[in-house]
């Protein structure tokens, strides 16, 4: 098939190559030439493991190619899939316009019927309104090629964006006709002969909540066991072990329940406002999502605590900060916990330094008043305290005696419970992880 990707970012760029490694025939289209530059040149433009090969097997195979001129993305398309950014809104609202932009430049430059998707991750009923705008557009240009709009949302993470998209859980698309759903089920055919995934085929409303709906109860599962760990603090228990006990019953399992600095990154957090955005614009107060966004902020809030505790006033300290990224395996600072958490010491008149192993140059770029460290040595060379606030796996092999003979004062803030607490405390730290006091005390 002839399949155009608008939006050649985190998840246009996986989903682009991952179609070509299907066998179709693959563009990908970006409104930033910087961007298209580079995919050209065969370079991704972000860190994503395993993407520059499979980028490469594409282009090597010439089934995928890039352009910035939507004359040529859009000459043979014969399904469109749309994966511009649907940022938040100030009021909590996504910010739909780059998706009504694509939608009308679609109508444009179009050449034959074509199907538009959406897998941007879009609120109930956008399609309805993409369909409209079509339409005008249509009839304002005077074209007549038949553009009908289906959903088919994306559940790639970050980190393990190839793997989740070559071997997803599920695919699910929402479509309102036979020839949609029979492009979209051509789309995805060699994939589900491969791996006999399942394949939930629905109507175009659904296919988006469905979306906004995952997003929205892992977050929940996130901020229900950081909460947990507020109370294991207080009453003296292990959240892990809390966890991995919640988790042998198979009504909830064991992912998602790792007690931390909270969740972040592009989705979680815009996605839960635009869930809660969105039912309150149809009439109904989901004020548990309220409380979600609250707990997840508080988790920072008792980082801030726990380093006061010890520290008494943050101003003039020096604070080591262990992670920028949002979460290991990935360059993307995009409401990154850890990158809020620095700001928040930054702001406390602390000296701040964070120590990545990737995502220092976008951290440059993007937070240029935050301290950095090349290595983790430096970051901790005469620190009053270090917060651990990415699970990176190389932050896991940083033993007490590290920490002891680098800090100036030798307290340690676990904010994800990597390490092991017997060991931090037999040598001595200040050690704190989140929802582990009863082990310390
Ligand atoms: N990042 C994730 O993990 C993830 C996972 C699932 C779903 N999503 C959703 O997918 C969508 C895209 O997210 P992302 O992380 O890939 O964003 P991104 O910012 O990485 O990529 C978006 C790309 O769209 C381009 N763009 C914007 N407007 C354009 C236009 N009018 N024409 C052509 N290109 C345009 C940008 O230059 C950018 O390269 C969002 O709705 C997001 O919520 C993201």
């Amino acid at each position: 098939m002839h399949i155009t990707v608008i939006g050649v970012g985190h998840v246009g760029l996986v989903s682009a190559a991952a179609f070509a490694k299907w066998g179709h025939q693959v563009v990908g289209y970006d409104d930033d030439a910087s961007k298209i530059a580079r995919m050209q040149a065969g370079e991704a433009w972000f860190y994503e493991p395993g993407l520059d090969e499979l980028m490469a097997e594409g282009v090597e195979a010439a089934r995928l190619s890039f352009t910035g001129d939507p004359d040529e993305a859009l000459a043979e398309a014969e399904v469109v899939f749309v994966c511009v950014g649907t940022p938040p809104l100030p009021g909590g609202g996504p910010n739909l316009s780059y998706v009504e932009a694509v939608g009308r430049s679609v109508v444009e430059h179009a050449r034959r019927d074509l199907l538009l998707v959406e897998k941007s991750t879009v609120p109930a009923n956008t399609g309805k309104r993409l369909e409209q705008v079509i339409d005008r557009e249509a009839e304002r240009l005077g074209t007549a090629h038949r553009i009908e709009v289906a959903s088919n949302p994306e559940f790639l993470k970050e980190g393990a964006a190839v793997q989740d998209t070559l071997h997803p859980d599920r695919v699910v698309y929402g479509t309102s006709s036979d020839w949609s759903r029979d492009l979209l089920r051509q789309v995805y055919a060699p994939l589900v002969a491969e791996d006999e995934l399942p394949v939930v085929e629905t109507d175009v409303p659904t296919a988006e909540l469905i979306k906004h709906a995952s997003n929205a109860f892992l977050a929940t599962r996130i901020s229900f066991i950081n909460a947990v760990s507020q109370i294991c603090d207080r009453v003296g228990a292990d959240v892990r072990v809390v966890a991995e006990g919640m988790g042998h019953d198979v009504r909830i399992g064991h992912r998602f329940l790792q007690a931390g600095l909270g969740y972040g990154g592009s989705c979680f957090p815009k996605d839960v406002d635009a869930f809660a955005h969105l039912a309150s614009q149809v009439g109904y107060d989901f004020g548990l999502l309220d409380e979600v966004r609250e707990i997840n902020v508080g988790q920072r809030r008792a980082v801030l605590d726990k380093l006061e505790g010890e520290l008494w006033h943050l101003s003039g300290k020096t604070i080591a900060v262990l992670g920028a990224a949002f979460k290991p395996g990935t360059d993307d600072l995009r409401e990154s916990p850890a990158v809020h958490l620095a700001n928040d010491l930054a702001d406390a008149g602390a000296d701040v330094r964070v120590h990545d192993p990737v995502a220092l140059g976008n951290l440059a770029e993007e937070q240029p008043h935050l301290g950095q460290a090349m290595t983790v040595e430096e970051a901790l060379a005469d620190a009053h305290a270090v917060v651990v606030a990415t699970d990176w796996p190389e932050y896991v092999d940083i033993t007490p005696e590290m920490y002891r003979d680098r800090l100036a004062y030798p307290i340690v803030i676990d904010a994800r419970n990597i390490h092991d607490p017997e060991k931090m405390l037999a040598a001595g730290l200040h050690y704190y992880a989140m929802g582990r006091q009863s082990i310390i005390r």
